[in-house]
């Protein structure tokens, strides 16, 4: 059978239409392997894992030394697309670890997502500012994994979805490929060195180098890896494109493109066929909503083809905050009837757009980013992605108002961006800490000029899908910026995204003033200033038509629960004894409290609004402690403490973001100073209401209102008495909200709470259980910092615990910890496919041992 297939375009609505029309002639059918349809596996379980090299190998396979081999990955990101030939033999055949017969049964036995720096020990000497933690350095991983007889002719690859760093590949002993952006997903095809019908085995090397980032990056496997198996005709790496041209309350035209591989030598000719379901919110898949196949779809020998379908959507049920509706689409590849390859895509029908007068808008209604920051690791997890470690960050965030994340400062893991598509969360999509030149003697600098293009389009490719991405960040406070190459590389990276994405503008965090004014601009479809809010008048009256925002803010940095008098407005202050105060008054030079912030948007409605930094606390950067001999590990500027307890910030963004929820917040959240008797101690309310009155033992304080642009009620004069303190509050004359702290008594009991206790057996899941320190009335002690010990029974481990506290080093898989501020924090895990009672005890020298119970439940996604 041979197909001539005539393909003709036409325009609507400005976007092409392709109709296939069949013509049957002589050409040869793609033989098709039994089992050709694709399976994506997972491929985390039963890695073996050392670090260092083996002895004597010196350099020999550090980049610099294998760079023109590692270079041939990737090509096909590379705007000329030309494959990169590599140089003749096997680079590191010689290496003991590579060499299939290796007996690696003395590493360690693991299952990724791994972190190899997460379990420390903290090593105090080392620098703060990533984290203390043993991340740097070279690891190696090895897999031994069969291939049935059945996989013959079948295609195979790997699927990295990020490894840090430096990533290197051998397969059976033969060097398949490599990838160094530690925050890069990337996929290598393993085809050529699998043996099938026998066992093969992996090996995979990376490389850490120091200094090569300004914050804790981990290290290792720390994200997922999967092995894809498909037919030589497949649906090609990230190979779907799904963008919603034109969208009405009655309809939405859903444009598909669909690239389709064959890897075969022979020419064939396939129909691609395209179905549009809606998903449930579970992610199950919903009612069948339209389809459309394609005919004729002509693959030549060893080359791909893209098809380009629209299909009409009625009614569309529309992606938004308050209603992320999903849609999949599933693309067969089919040949006389037969599947080839079956694909899913889940995308959202939405509307973007930004005014550079009045901000963003999604699908016509104007929403202000009340966004933060975050970096990619999960606190006591580290970096090792665990997609239940996200969705409760982002569930806390979202109880604060947050409805947007900005991924500081790479390509996210991909679990963040479909529970963002799920949870409706907007994102925006960053790349890269910097261009050219570096912040740090190793960093991204060093690999700019040969892997961004690759880097940047493999970021695109991957995540264009996700309704929820709404910005392309092109990069965080590039150096290059007032260099003449700073604005030619923002131009050619937003070109980049626009060939790939037409669909969303692209931005970047700029920390020079003069970014705004000198060109640089320019080169951006949407202007962001971090640290900025006295500059967003000028820069708007100078780029009328450019739309701003504040794509990094505040810096507010507080330790949880901490409280250091006397109160100064000063900025620079509140420091003491390696913690901030939580006054929420304190912050760097470059930066200012959420206040200052909060009137700037305000005051002027073309800002699309904020991305504070950072939602979460993080590993590193411990701003202000960061000199040589600090003991701090991790940052004060988390909204919420790396265990993941609210600071009194918190209810400041609540109070503003959230202005309908009734709330009313002491702060301090402490009533118990025996040494201040008599002394002024400020009282600060953060409330939604509009005024508030406050009560020190029955007696009122007065009432205050806020006035314009004042965002916490303040009772500067409050001379301390223990007793209860308490505030009435607000709104319209109405009352709204109350808050009472006390005076507690002396350390009584411990209280466990889990904030689950049902959690699934899949070996992932996670329940986080607070401990709190309670007096004998059940009242929180705010400054306890008992000795906690965990231990626990059935089938669940500890995977690690936290208090919170950026100076505590001790280990994070420890059992023992103290409780800081009155808490403490044990992270529980469910043994994989062990369904039962698990028993988390805390017991603490002088106080009663508590216990809680989580169940574990068979998965049954
Ligand atoms: C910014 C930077 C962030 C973080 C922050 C701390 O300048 O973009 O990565 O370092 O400062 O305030």
């Amino acid at each position: 059978m041979k197909e001539i297939t005539y393909f003709k375009s036409f325009q609507i609505g400005g976007w092409h239409l392709i109709i296939a029309v069949l013509f049957t002639l002589n050409l040869s059918t793609a033989a098709v392997p039994a089992n050709s349809v694709r399976e994506r596996l997972s491929f985390d379980s039963d890695w073996r894992f050392a670090k260092g090299d083996p002895p004597g190998i010196g350099n020999e396979l550090s980049y610099t030394n294998i760079k023109s081999w590692v270079m041939a990955t990737g090509s096909e990101f590379e705007e000329n697309g030309k494959p990169v030939a590599r140089p003749l033999g096997n680079v590191g055949s010689d290496v003991s670890y590579v060499q299939p017969d290796f007996n690696d049964h003395s590493w360690r036995q693991l299952n990724l997502p791994h972190d190899w720096g997460i379990e420390g020990p903290f090593n105090p000497e080392a620098p703060g500012s990533t984290g203390k933690l043993p991340w740097a350095g070279v690891g190696w991983y090895r897999k031994h994994f069969d291939i049935p007889a059945s996989d013959q002719g079948r295609r195979i690859y790997l699927d990295v979805d990020g490894a840090m760093s430096y990533a290197n590949v051998w397969l059976n002993g033969h060097y398949v490929g490599g990838w160094p952006y530690g925050y890069a997903s990337w996929e290598l095809d393993l085809t050529p060195y699998v043996k099938v019908g026998a066992e093969n085995v992996l090996a995979i090397r990376l490389d850490n180098p120091p200094a090569s980032s300004r914050w804790y990056p981990g290290g290792g496997i720390y994200r997922n890896v999967w092995l894809v198996k498909t037919g030589p005709v497949h649906v090609g790496h990230w190979g779907t494109y799904v963008t919603t041209p034109e969208v009405t309350p009655s309809t939405a035209m859903v444009k598909i493109q669909v690239t389709v591989d064959n890897d075969a030598d022979i020419a064939t000719t396939v129909s691609v066929k395209n179905e549009i379901y809606e998903l449930k919110a579970n992610g199950g898949m919903g009612k069948a909503v339209a389809s459309m196949t394609t005919k004729g779809l002509k693959l030549a020998a060893y080359q791909n083809q893209s098809n380009e379908t629209q299909i009409t959507v009625k009614n569309p049920r529309l992606w938004s905050l308050k209603r992320p509706q999903r849609y999949v689409v599933v693309t067969s590849v089919e040949q006389d009837g037969k599947p080839l390859d079956c694909y899913e895509t889940s995308f959202g029908i939405r509307t973007i757009k930004f005014d550079s007068d009045r901000g963003f808008f999604l699908n016509g209604e104007p929403v202000h980013f009340n966004g933060v920051c975050n970096h990619a690791d999960v606190g006591a997890l580290g970096t090792a992605v665990n997609t239940r470690a996200l969705q409760r960050q982002l569930q806390i965030l979202q109880e604060m108002g947050c409805n947007a994340i900005r991924t500081s400062h790479n390509p996210p893991a991909p679990e963040l961006l479909d529970l963002c598509d799920r949870m409706g969360m907007l994102v925006m999509d960053e790349s890269f800490d910097c261009w050219q030149r570096g912040k740090r003697p190793n960093d991204y600098h060093l690999l700019f000029d040969d892997w961004h293009e690759k880097d940047w389009r493999a970021e695109l490719e991957r995540d264009r899908n996700h309704p929820s991405i709404v910005l392309w960040s092109i990069g965080n406070e590039v150096p290059d910026q007032g260099t003449p190459a700073g604005p030619r590389i923002a131009a050619e990276l937003t070109r980049i995204a626009h060939e790939e994405d037409p669909t969303r503008p692209t931005t970047a965090a700029c920390d020079h003033i003069a970014s705004g004014f000198d060109g640089f601009q320019t080169n951006l479809d949407v202007f962001g200033y971090n640290y900025k809010p006295f500059e967003y008048a000028r820069v708007h009256q100078a780029n009328p038509d450019l739309p701003i925002f504040g794509s990094e803010t505040a810096s507010c940095i507080s330790s949880r629960g901490e409280y250091f008098y006397p109160v100064n407005l000063n900025k620079n202050d509140g420091k003491s004894d390696f913690q901030m105060s939580s006054y929420d008054l304190s912050a760097p030079y470059w930066a200012t409290i959420p206040d200052t912030e909060f009137k700037a948007q305000d005051e002027y409605p073309f800002v699309a609004g904020e991305f504070v930094w950072t939602g979460f606390d993080y590993l590193g950067e411990p701003t202000p402690y960061d000199a040589p001999n600090d003991p701090s590990r991790s940052s004060y500027f988390g909204i919420v403490d790396l265990a993941g307890f609210k600071k009194d910030r918190f209810y400041l963004y609540q109070a503003h973001w959230r202005p309908n929820r009734p709330m009313a917040h002491i702060v301090p959240q402490s009533w118990d100073w025996p040494k201040r008797i008599g002394q002024i101690t400020p009282v600060y309310v953060y409330t939604s209401g509009d005024s508030a009155e406050l009560f020190l033992n029955g007696k009122s304080l007065g009432l205050k209102k806020k006035g314009q642009y004042q965002y916490r009620l303040c009772w500067n004069d409050v001379k301390y008495e223990p007793g209860k303190l308490k505030v009435v509050a607000y709104k319209n004359g109405k009352q709204w909200a109350t808050d009472t702290v006390q005076t507690t008594g002396p350390a009584a009991k411990l209280v466990l709470q889990p904030d689950r206790d049902v959690i699934h057996d899949d070996g992932q899941d996670l329940s986080y259980v607070k401990l709190a320190v309670e007096d004998k009335n059940g009242l929180n002690v705010p400054c306890a910092d008992n000795l906690i010990h965990f231990e626990i029974s059935g089938p669940g481990e500890i995977v690690a615990t936290d208090n919170g506290d950026p100076t505590d080093l001790t280990s994070f898989p420890s059992h023992d910890r103290k409780a800081f501020n009155g808490l403490c924090l044990a992270i529980v895990r469910a043994k994989a496919g062990q369904t039962g009672i698990v028993k988390l005890t805390a017991v603490s020298a002088g106080l009663k041992a508590t216990s809680v119970f989580i169940r574990t439940e068979r998965t049954t996604e």
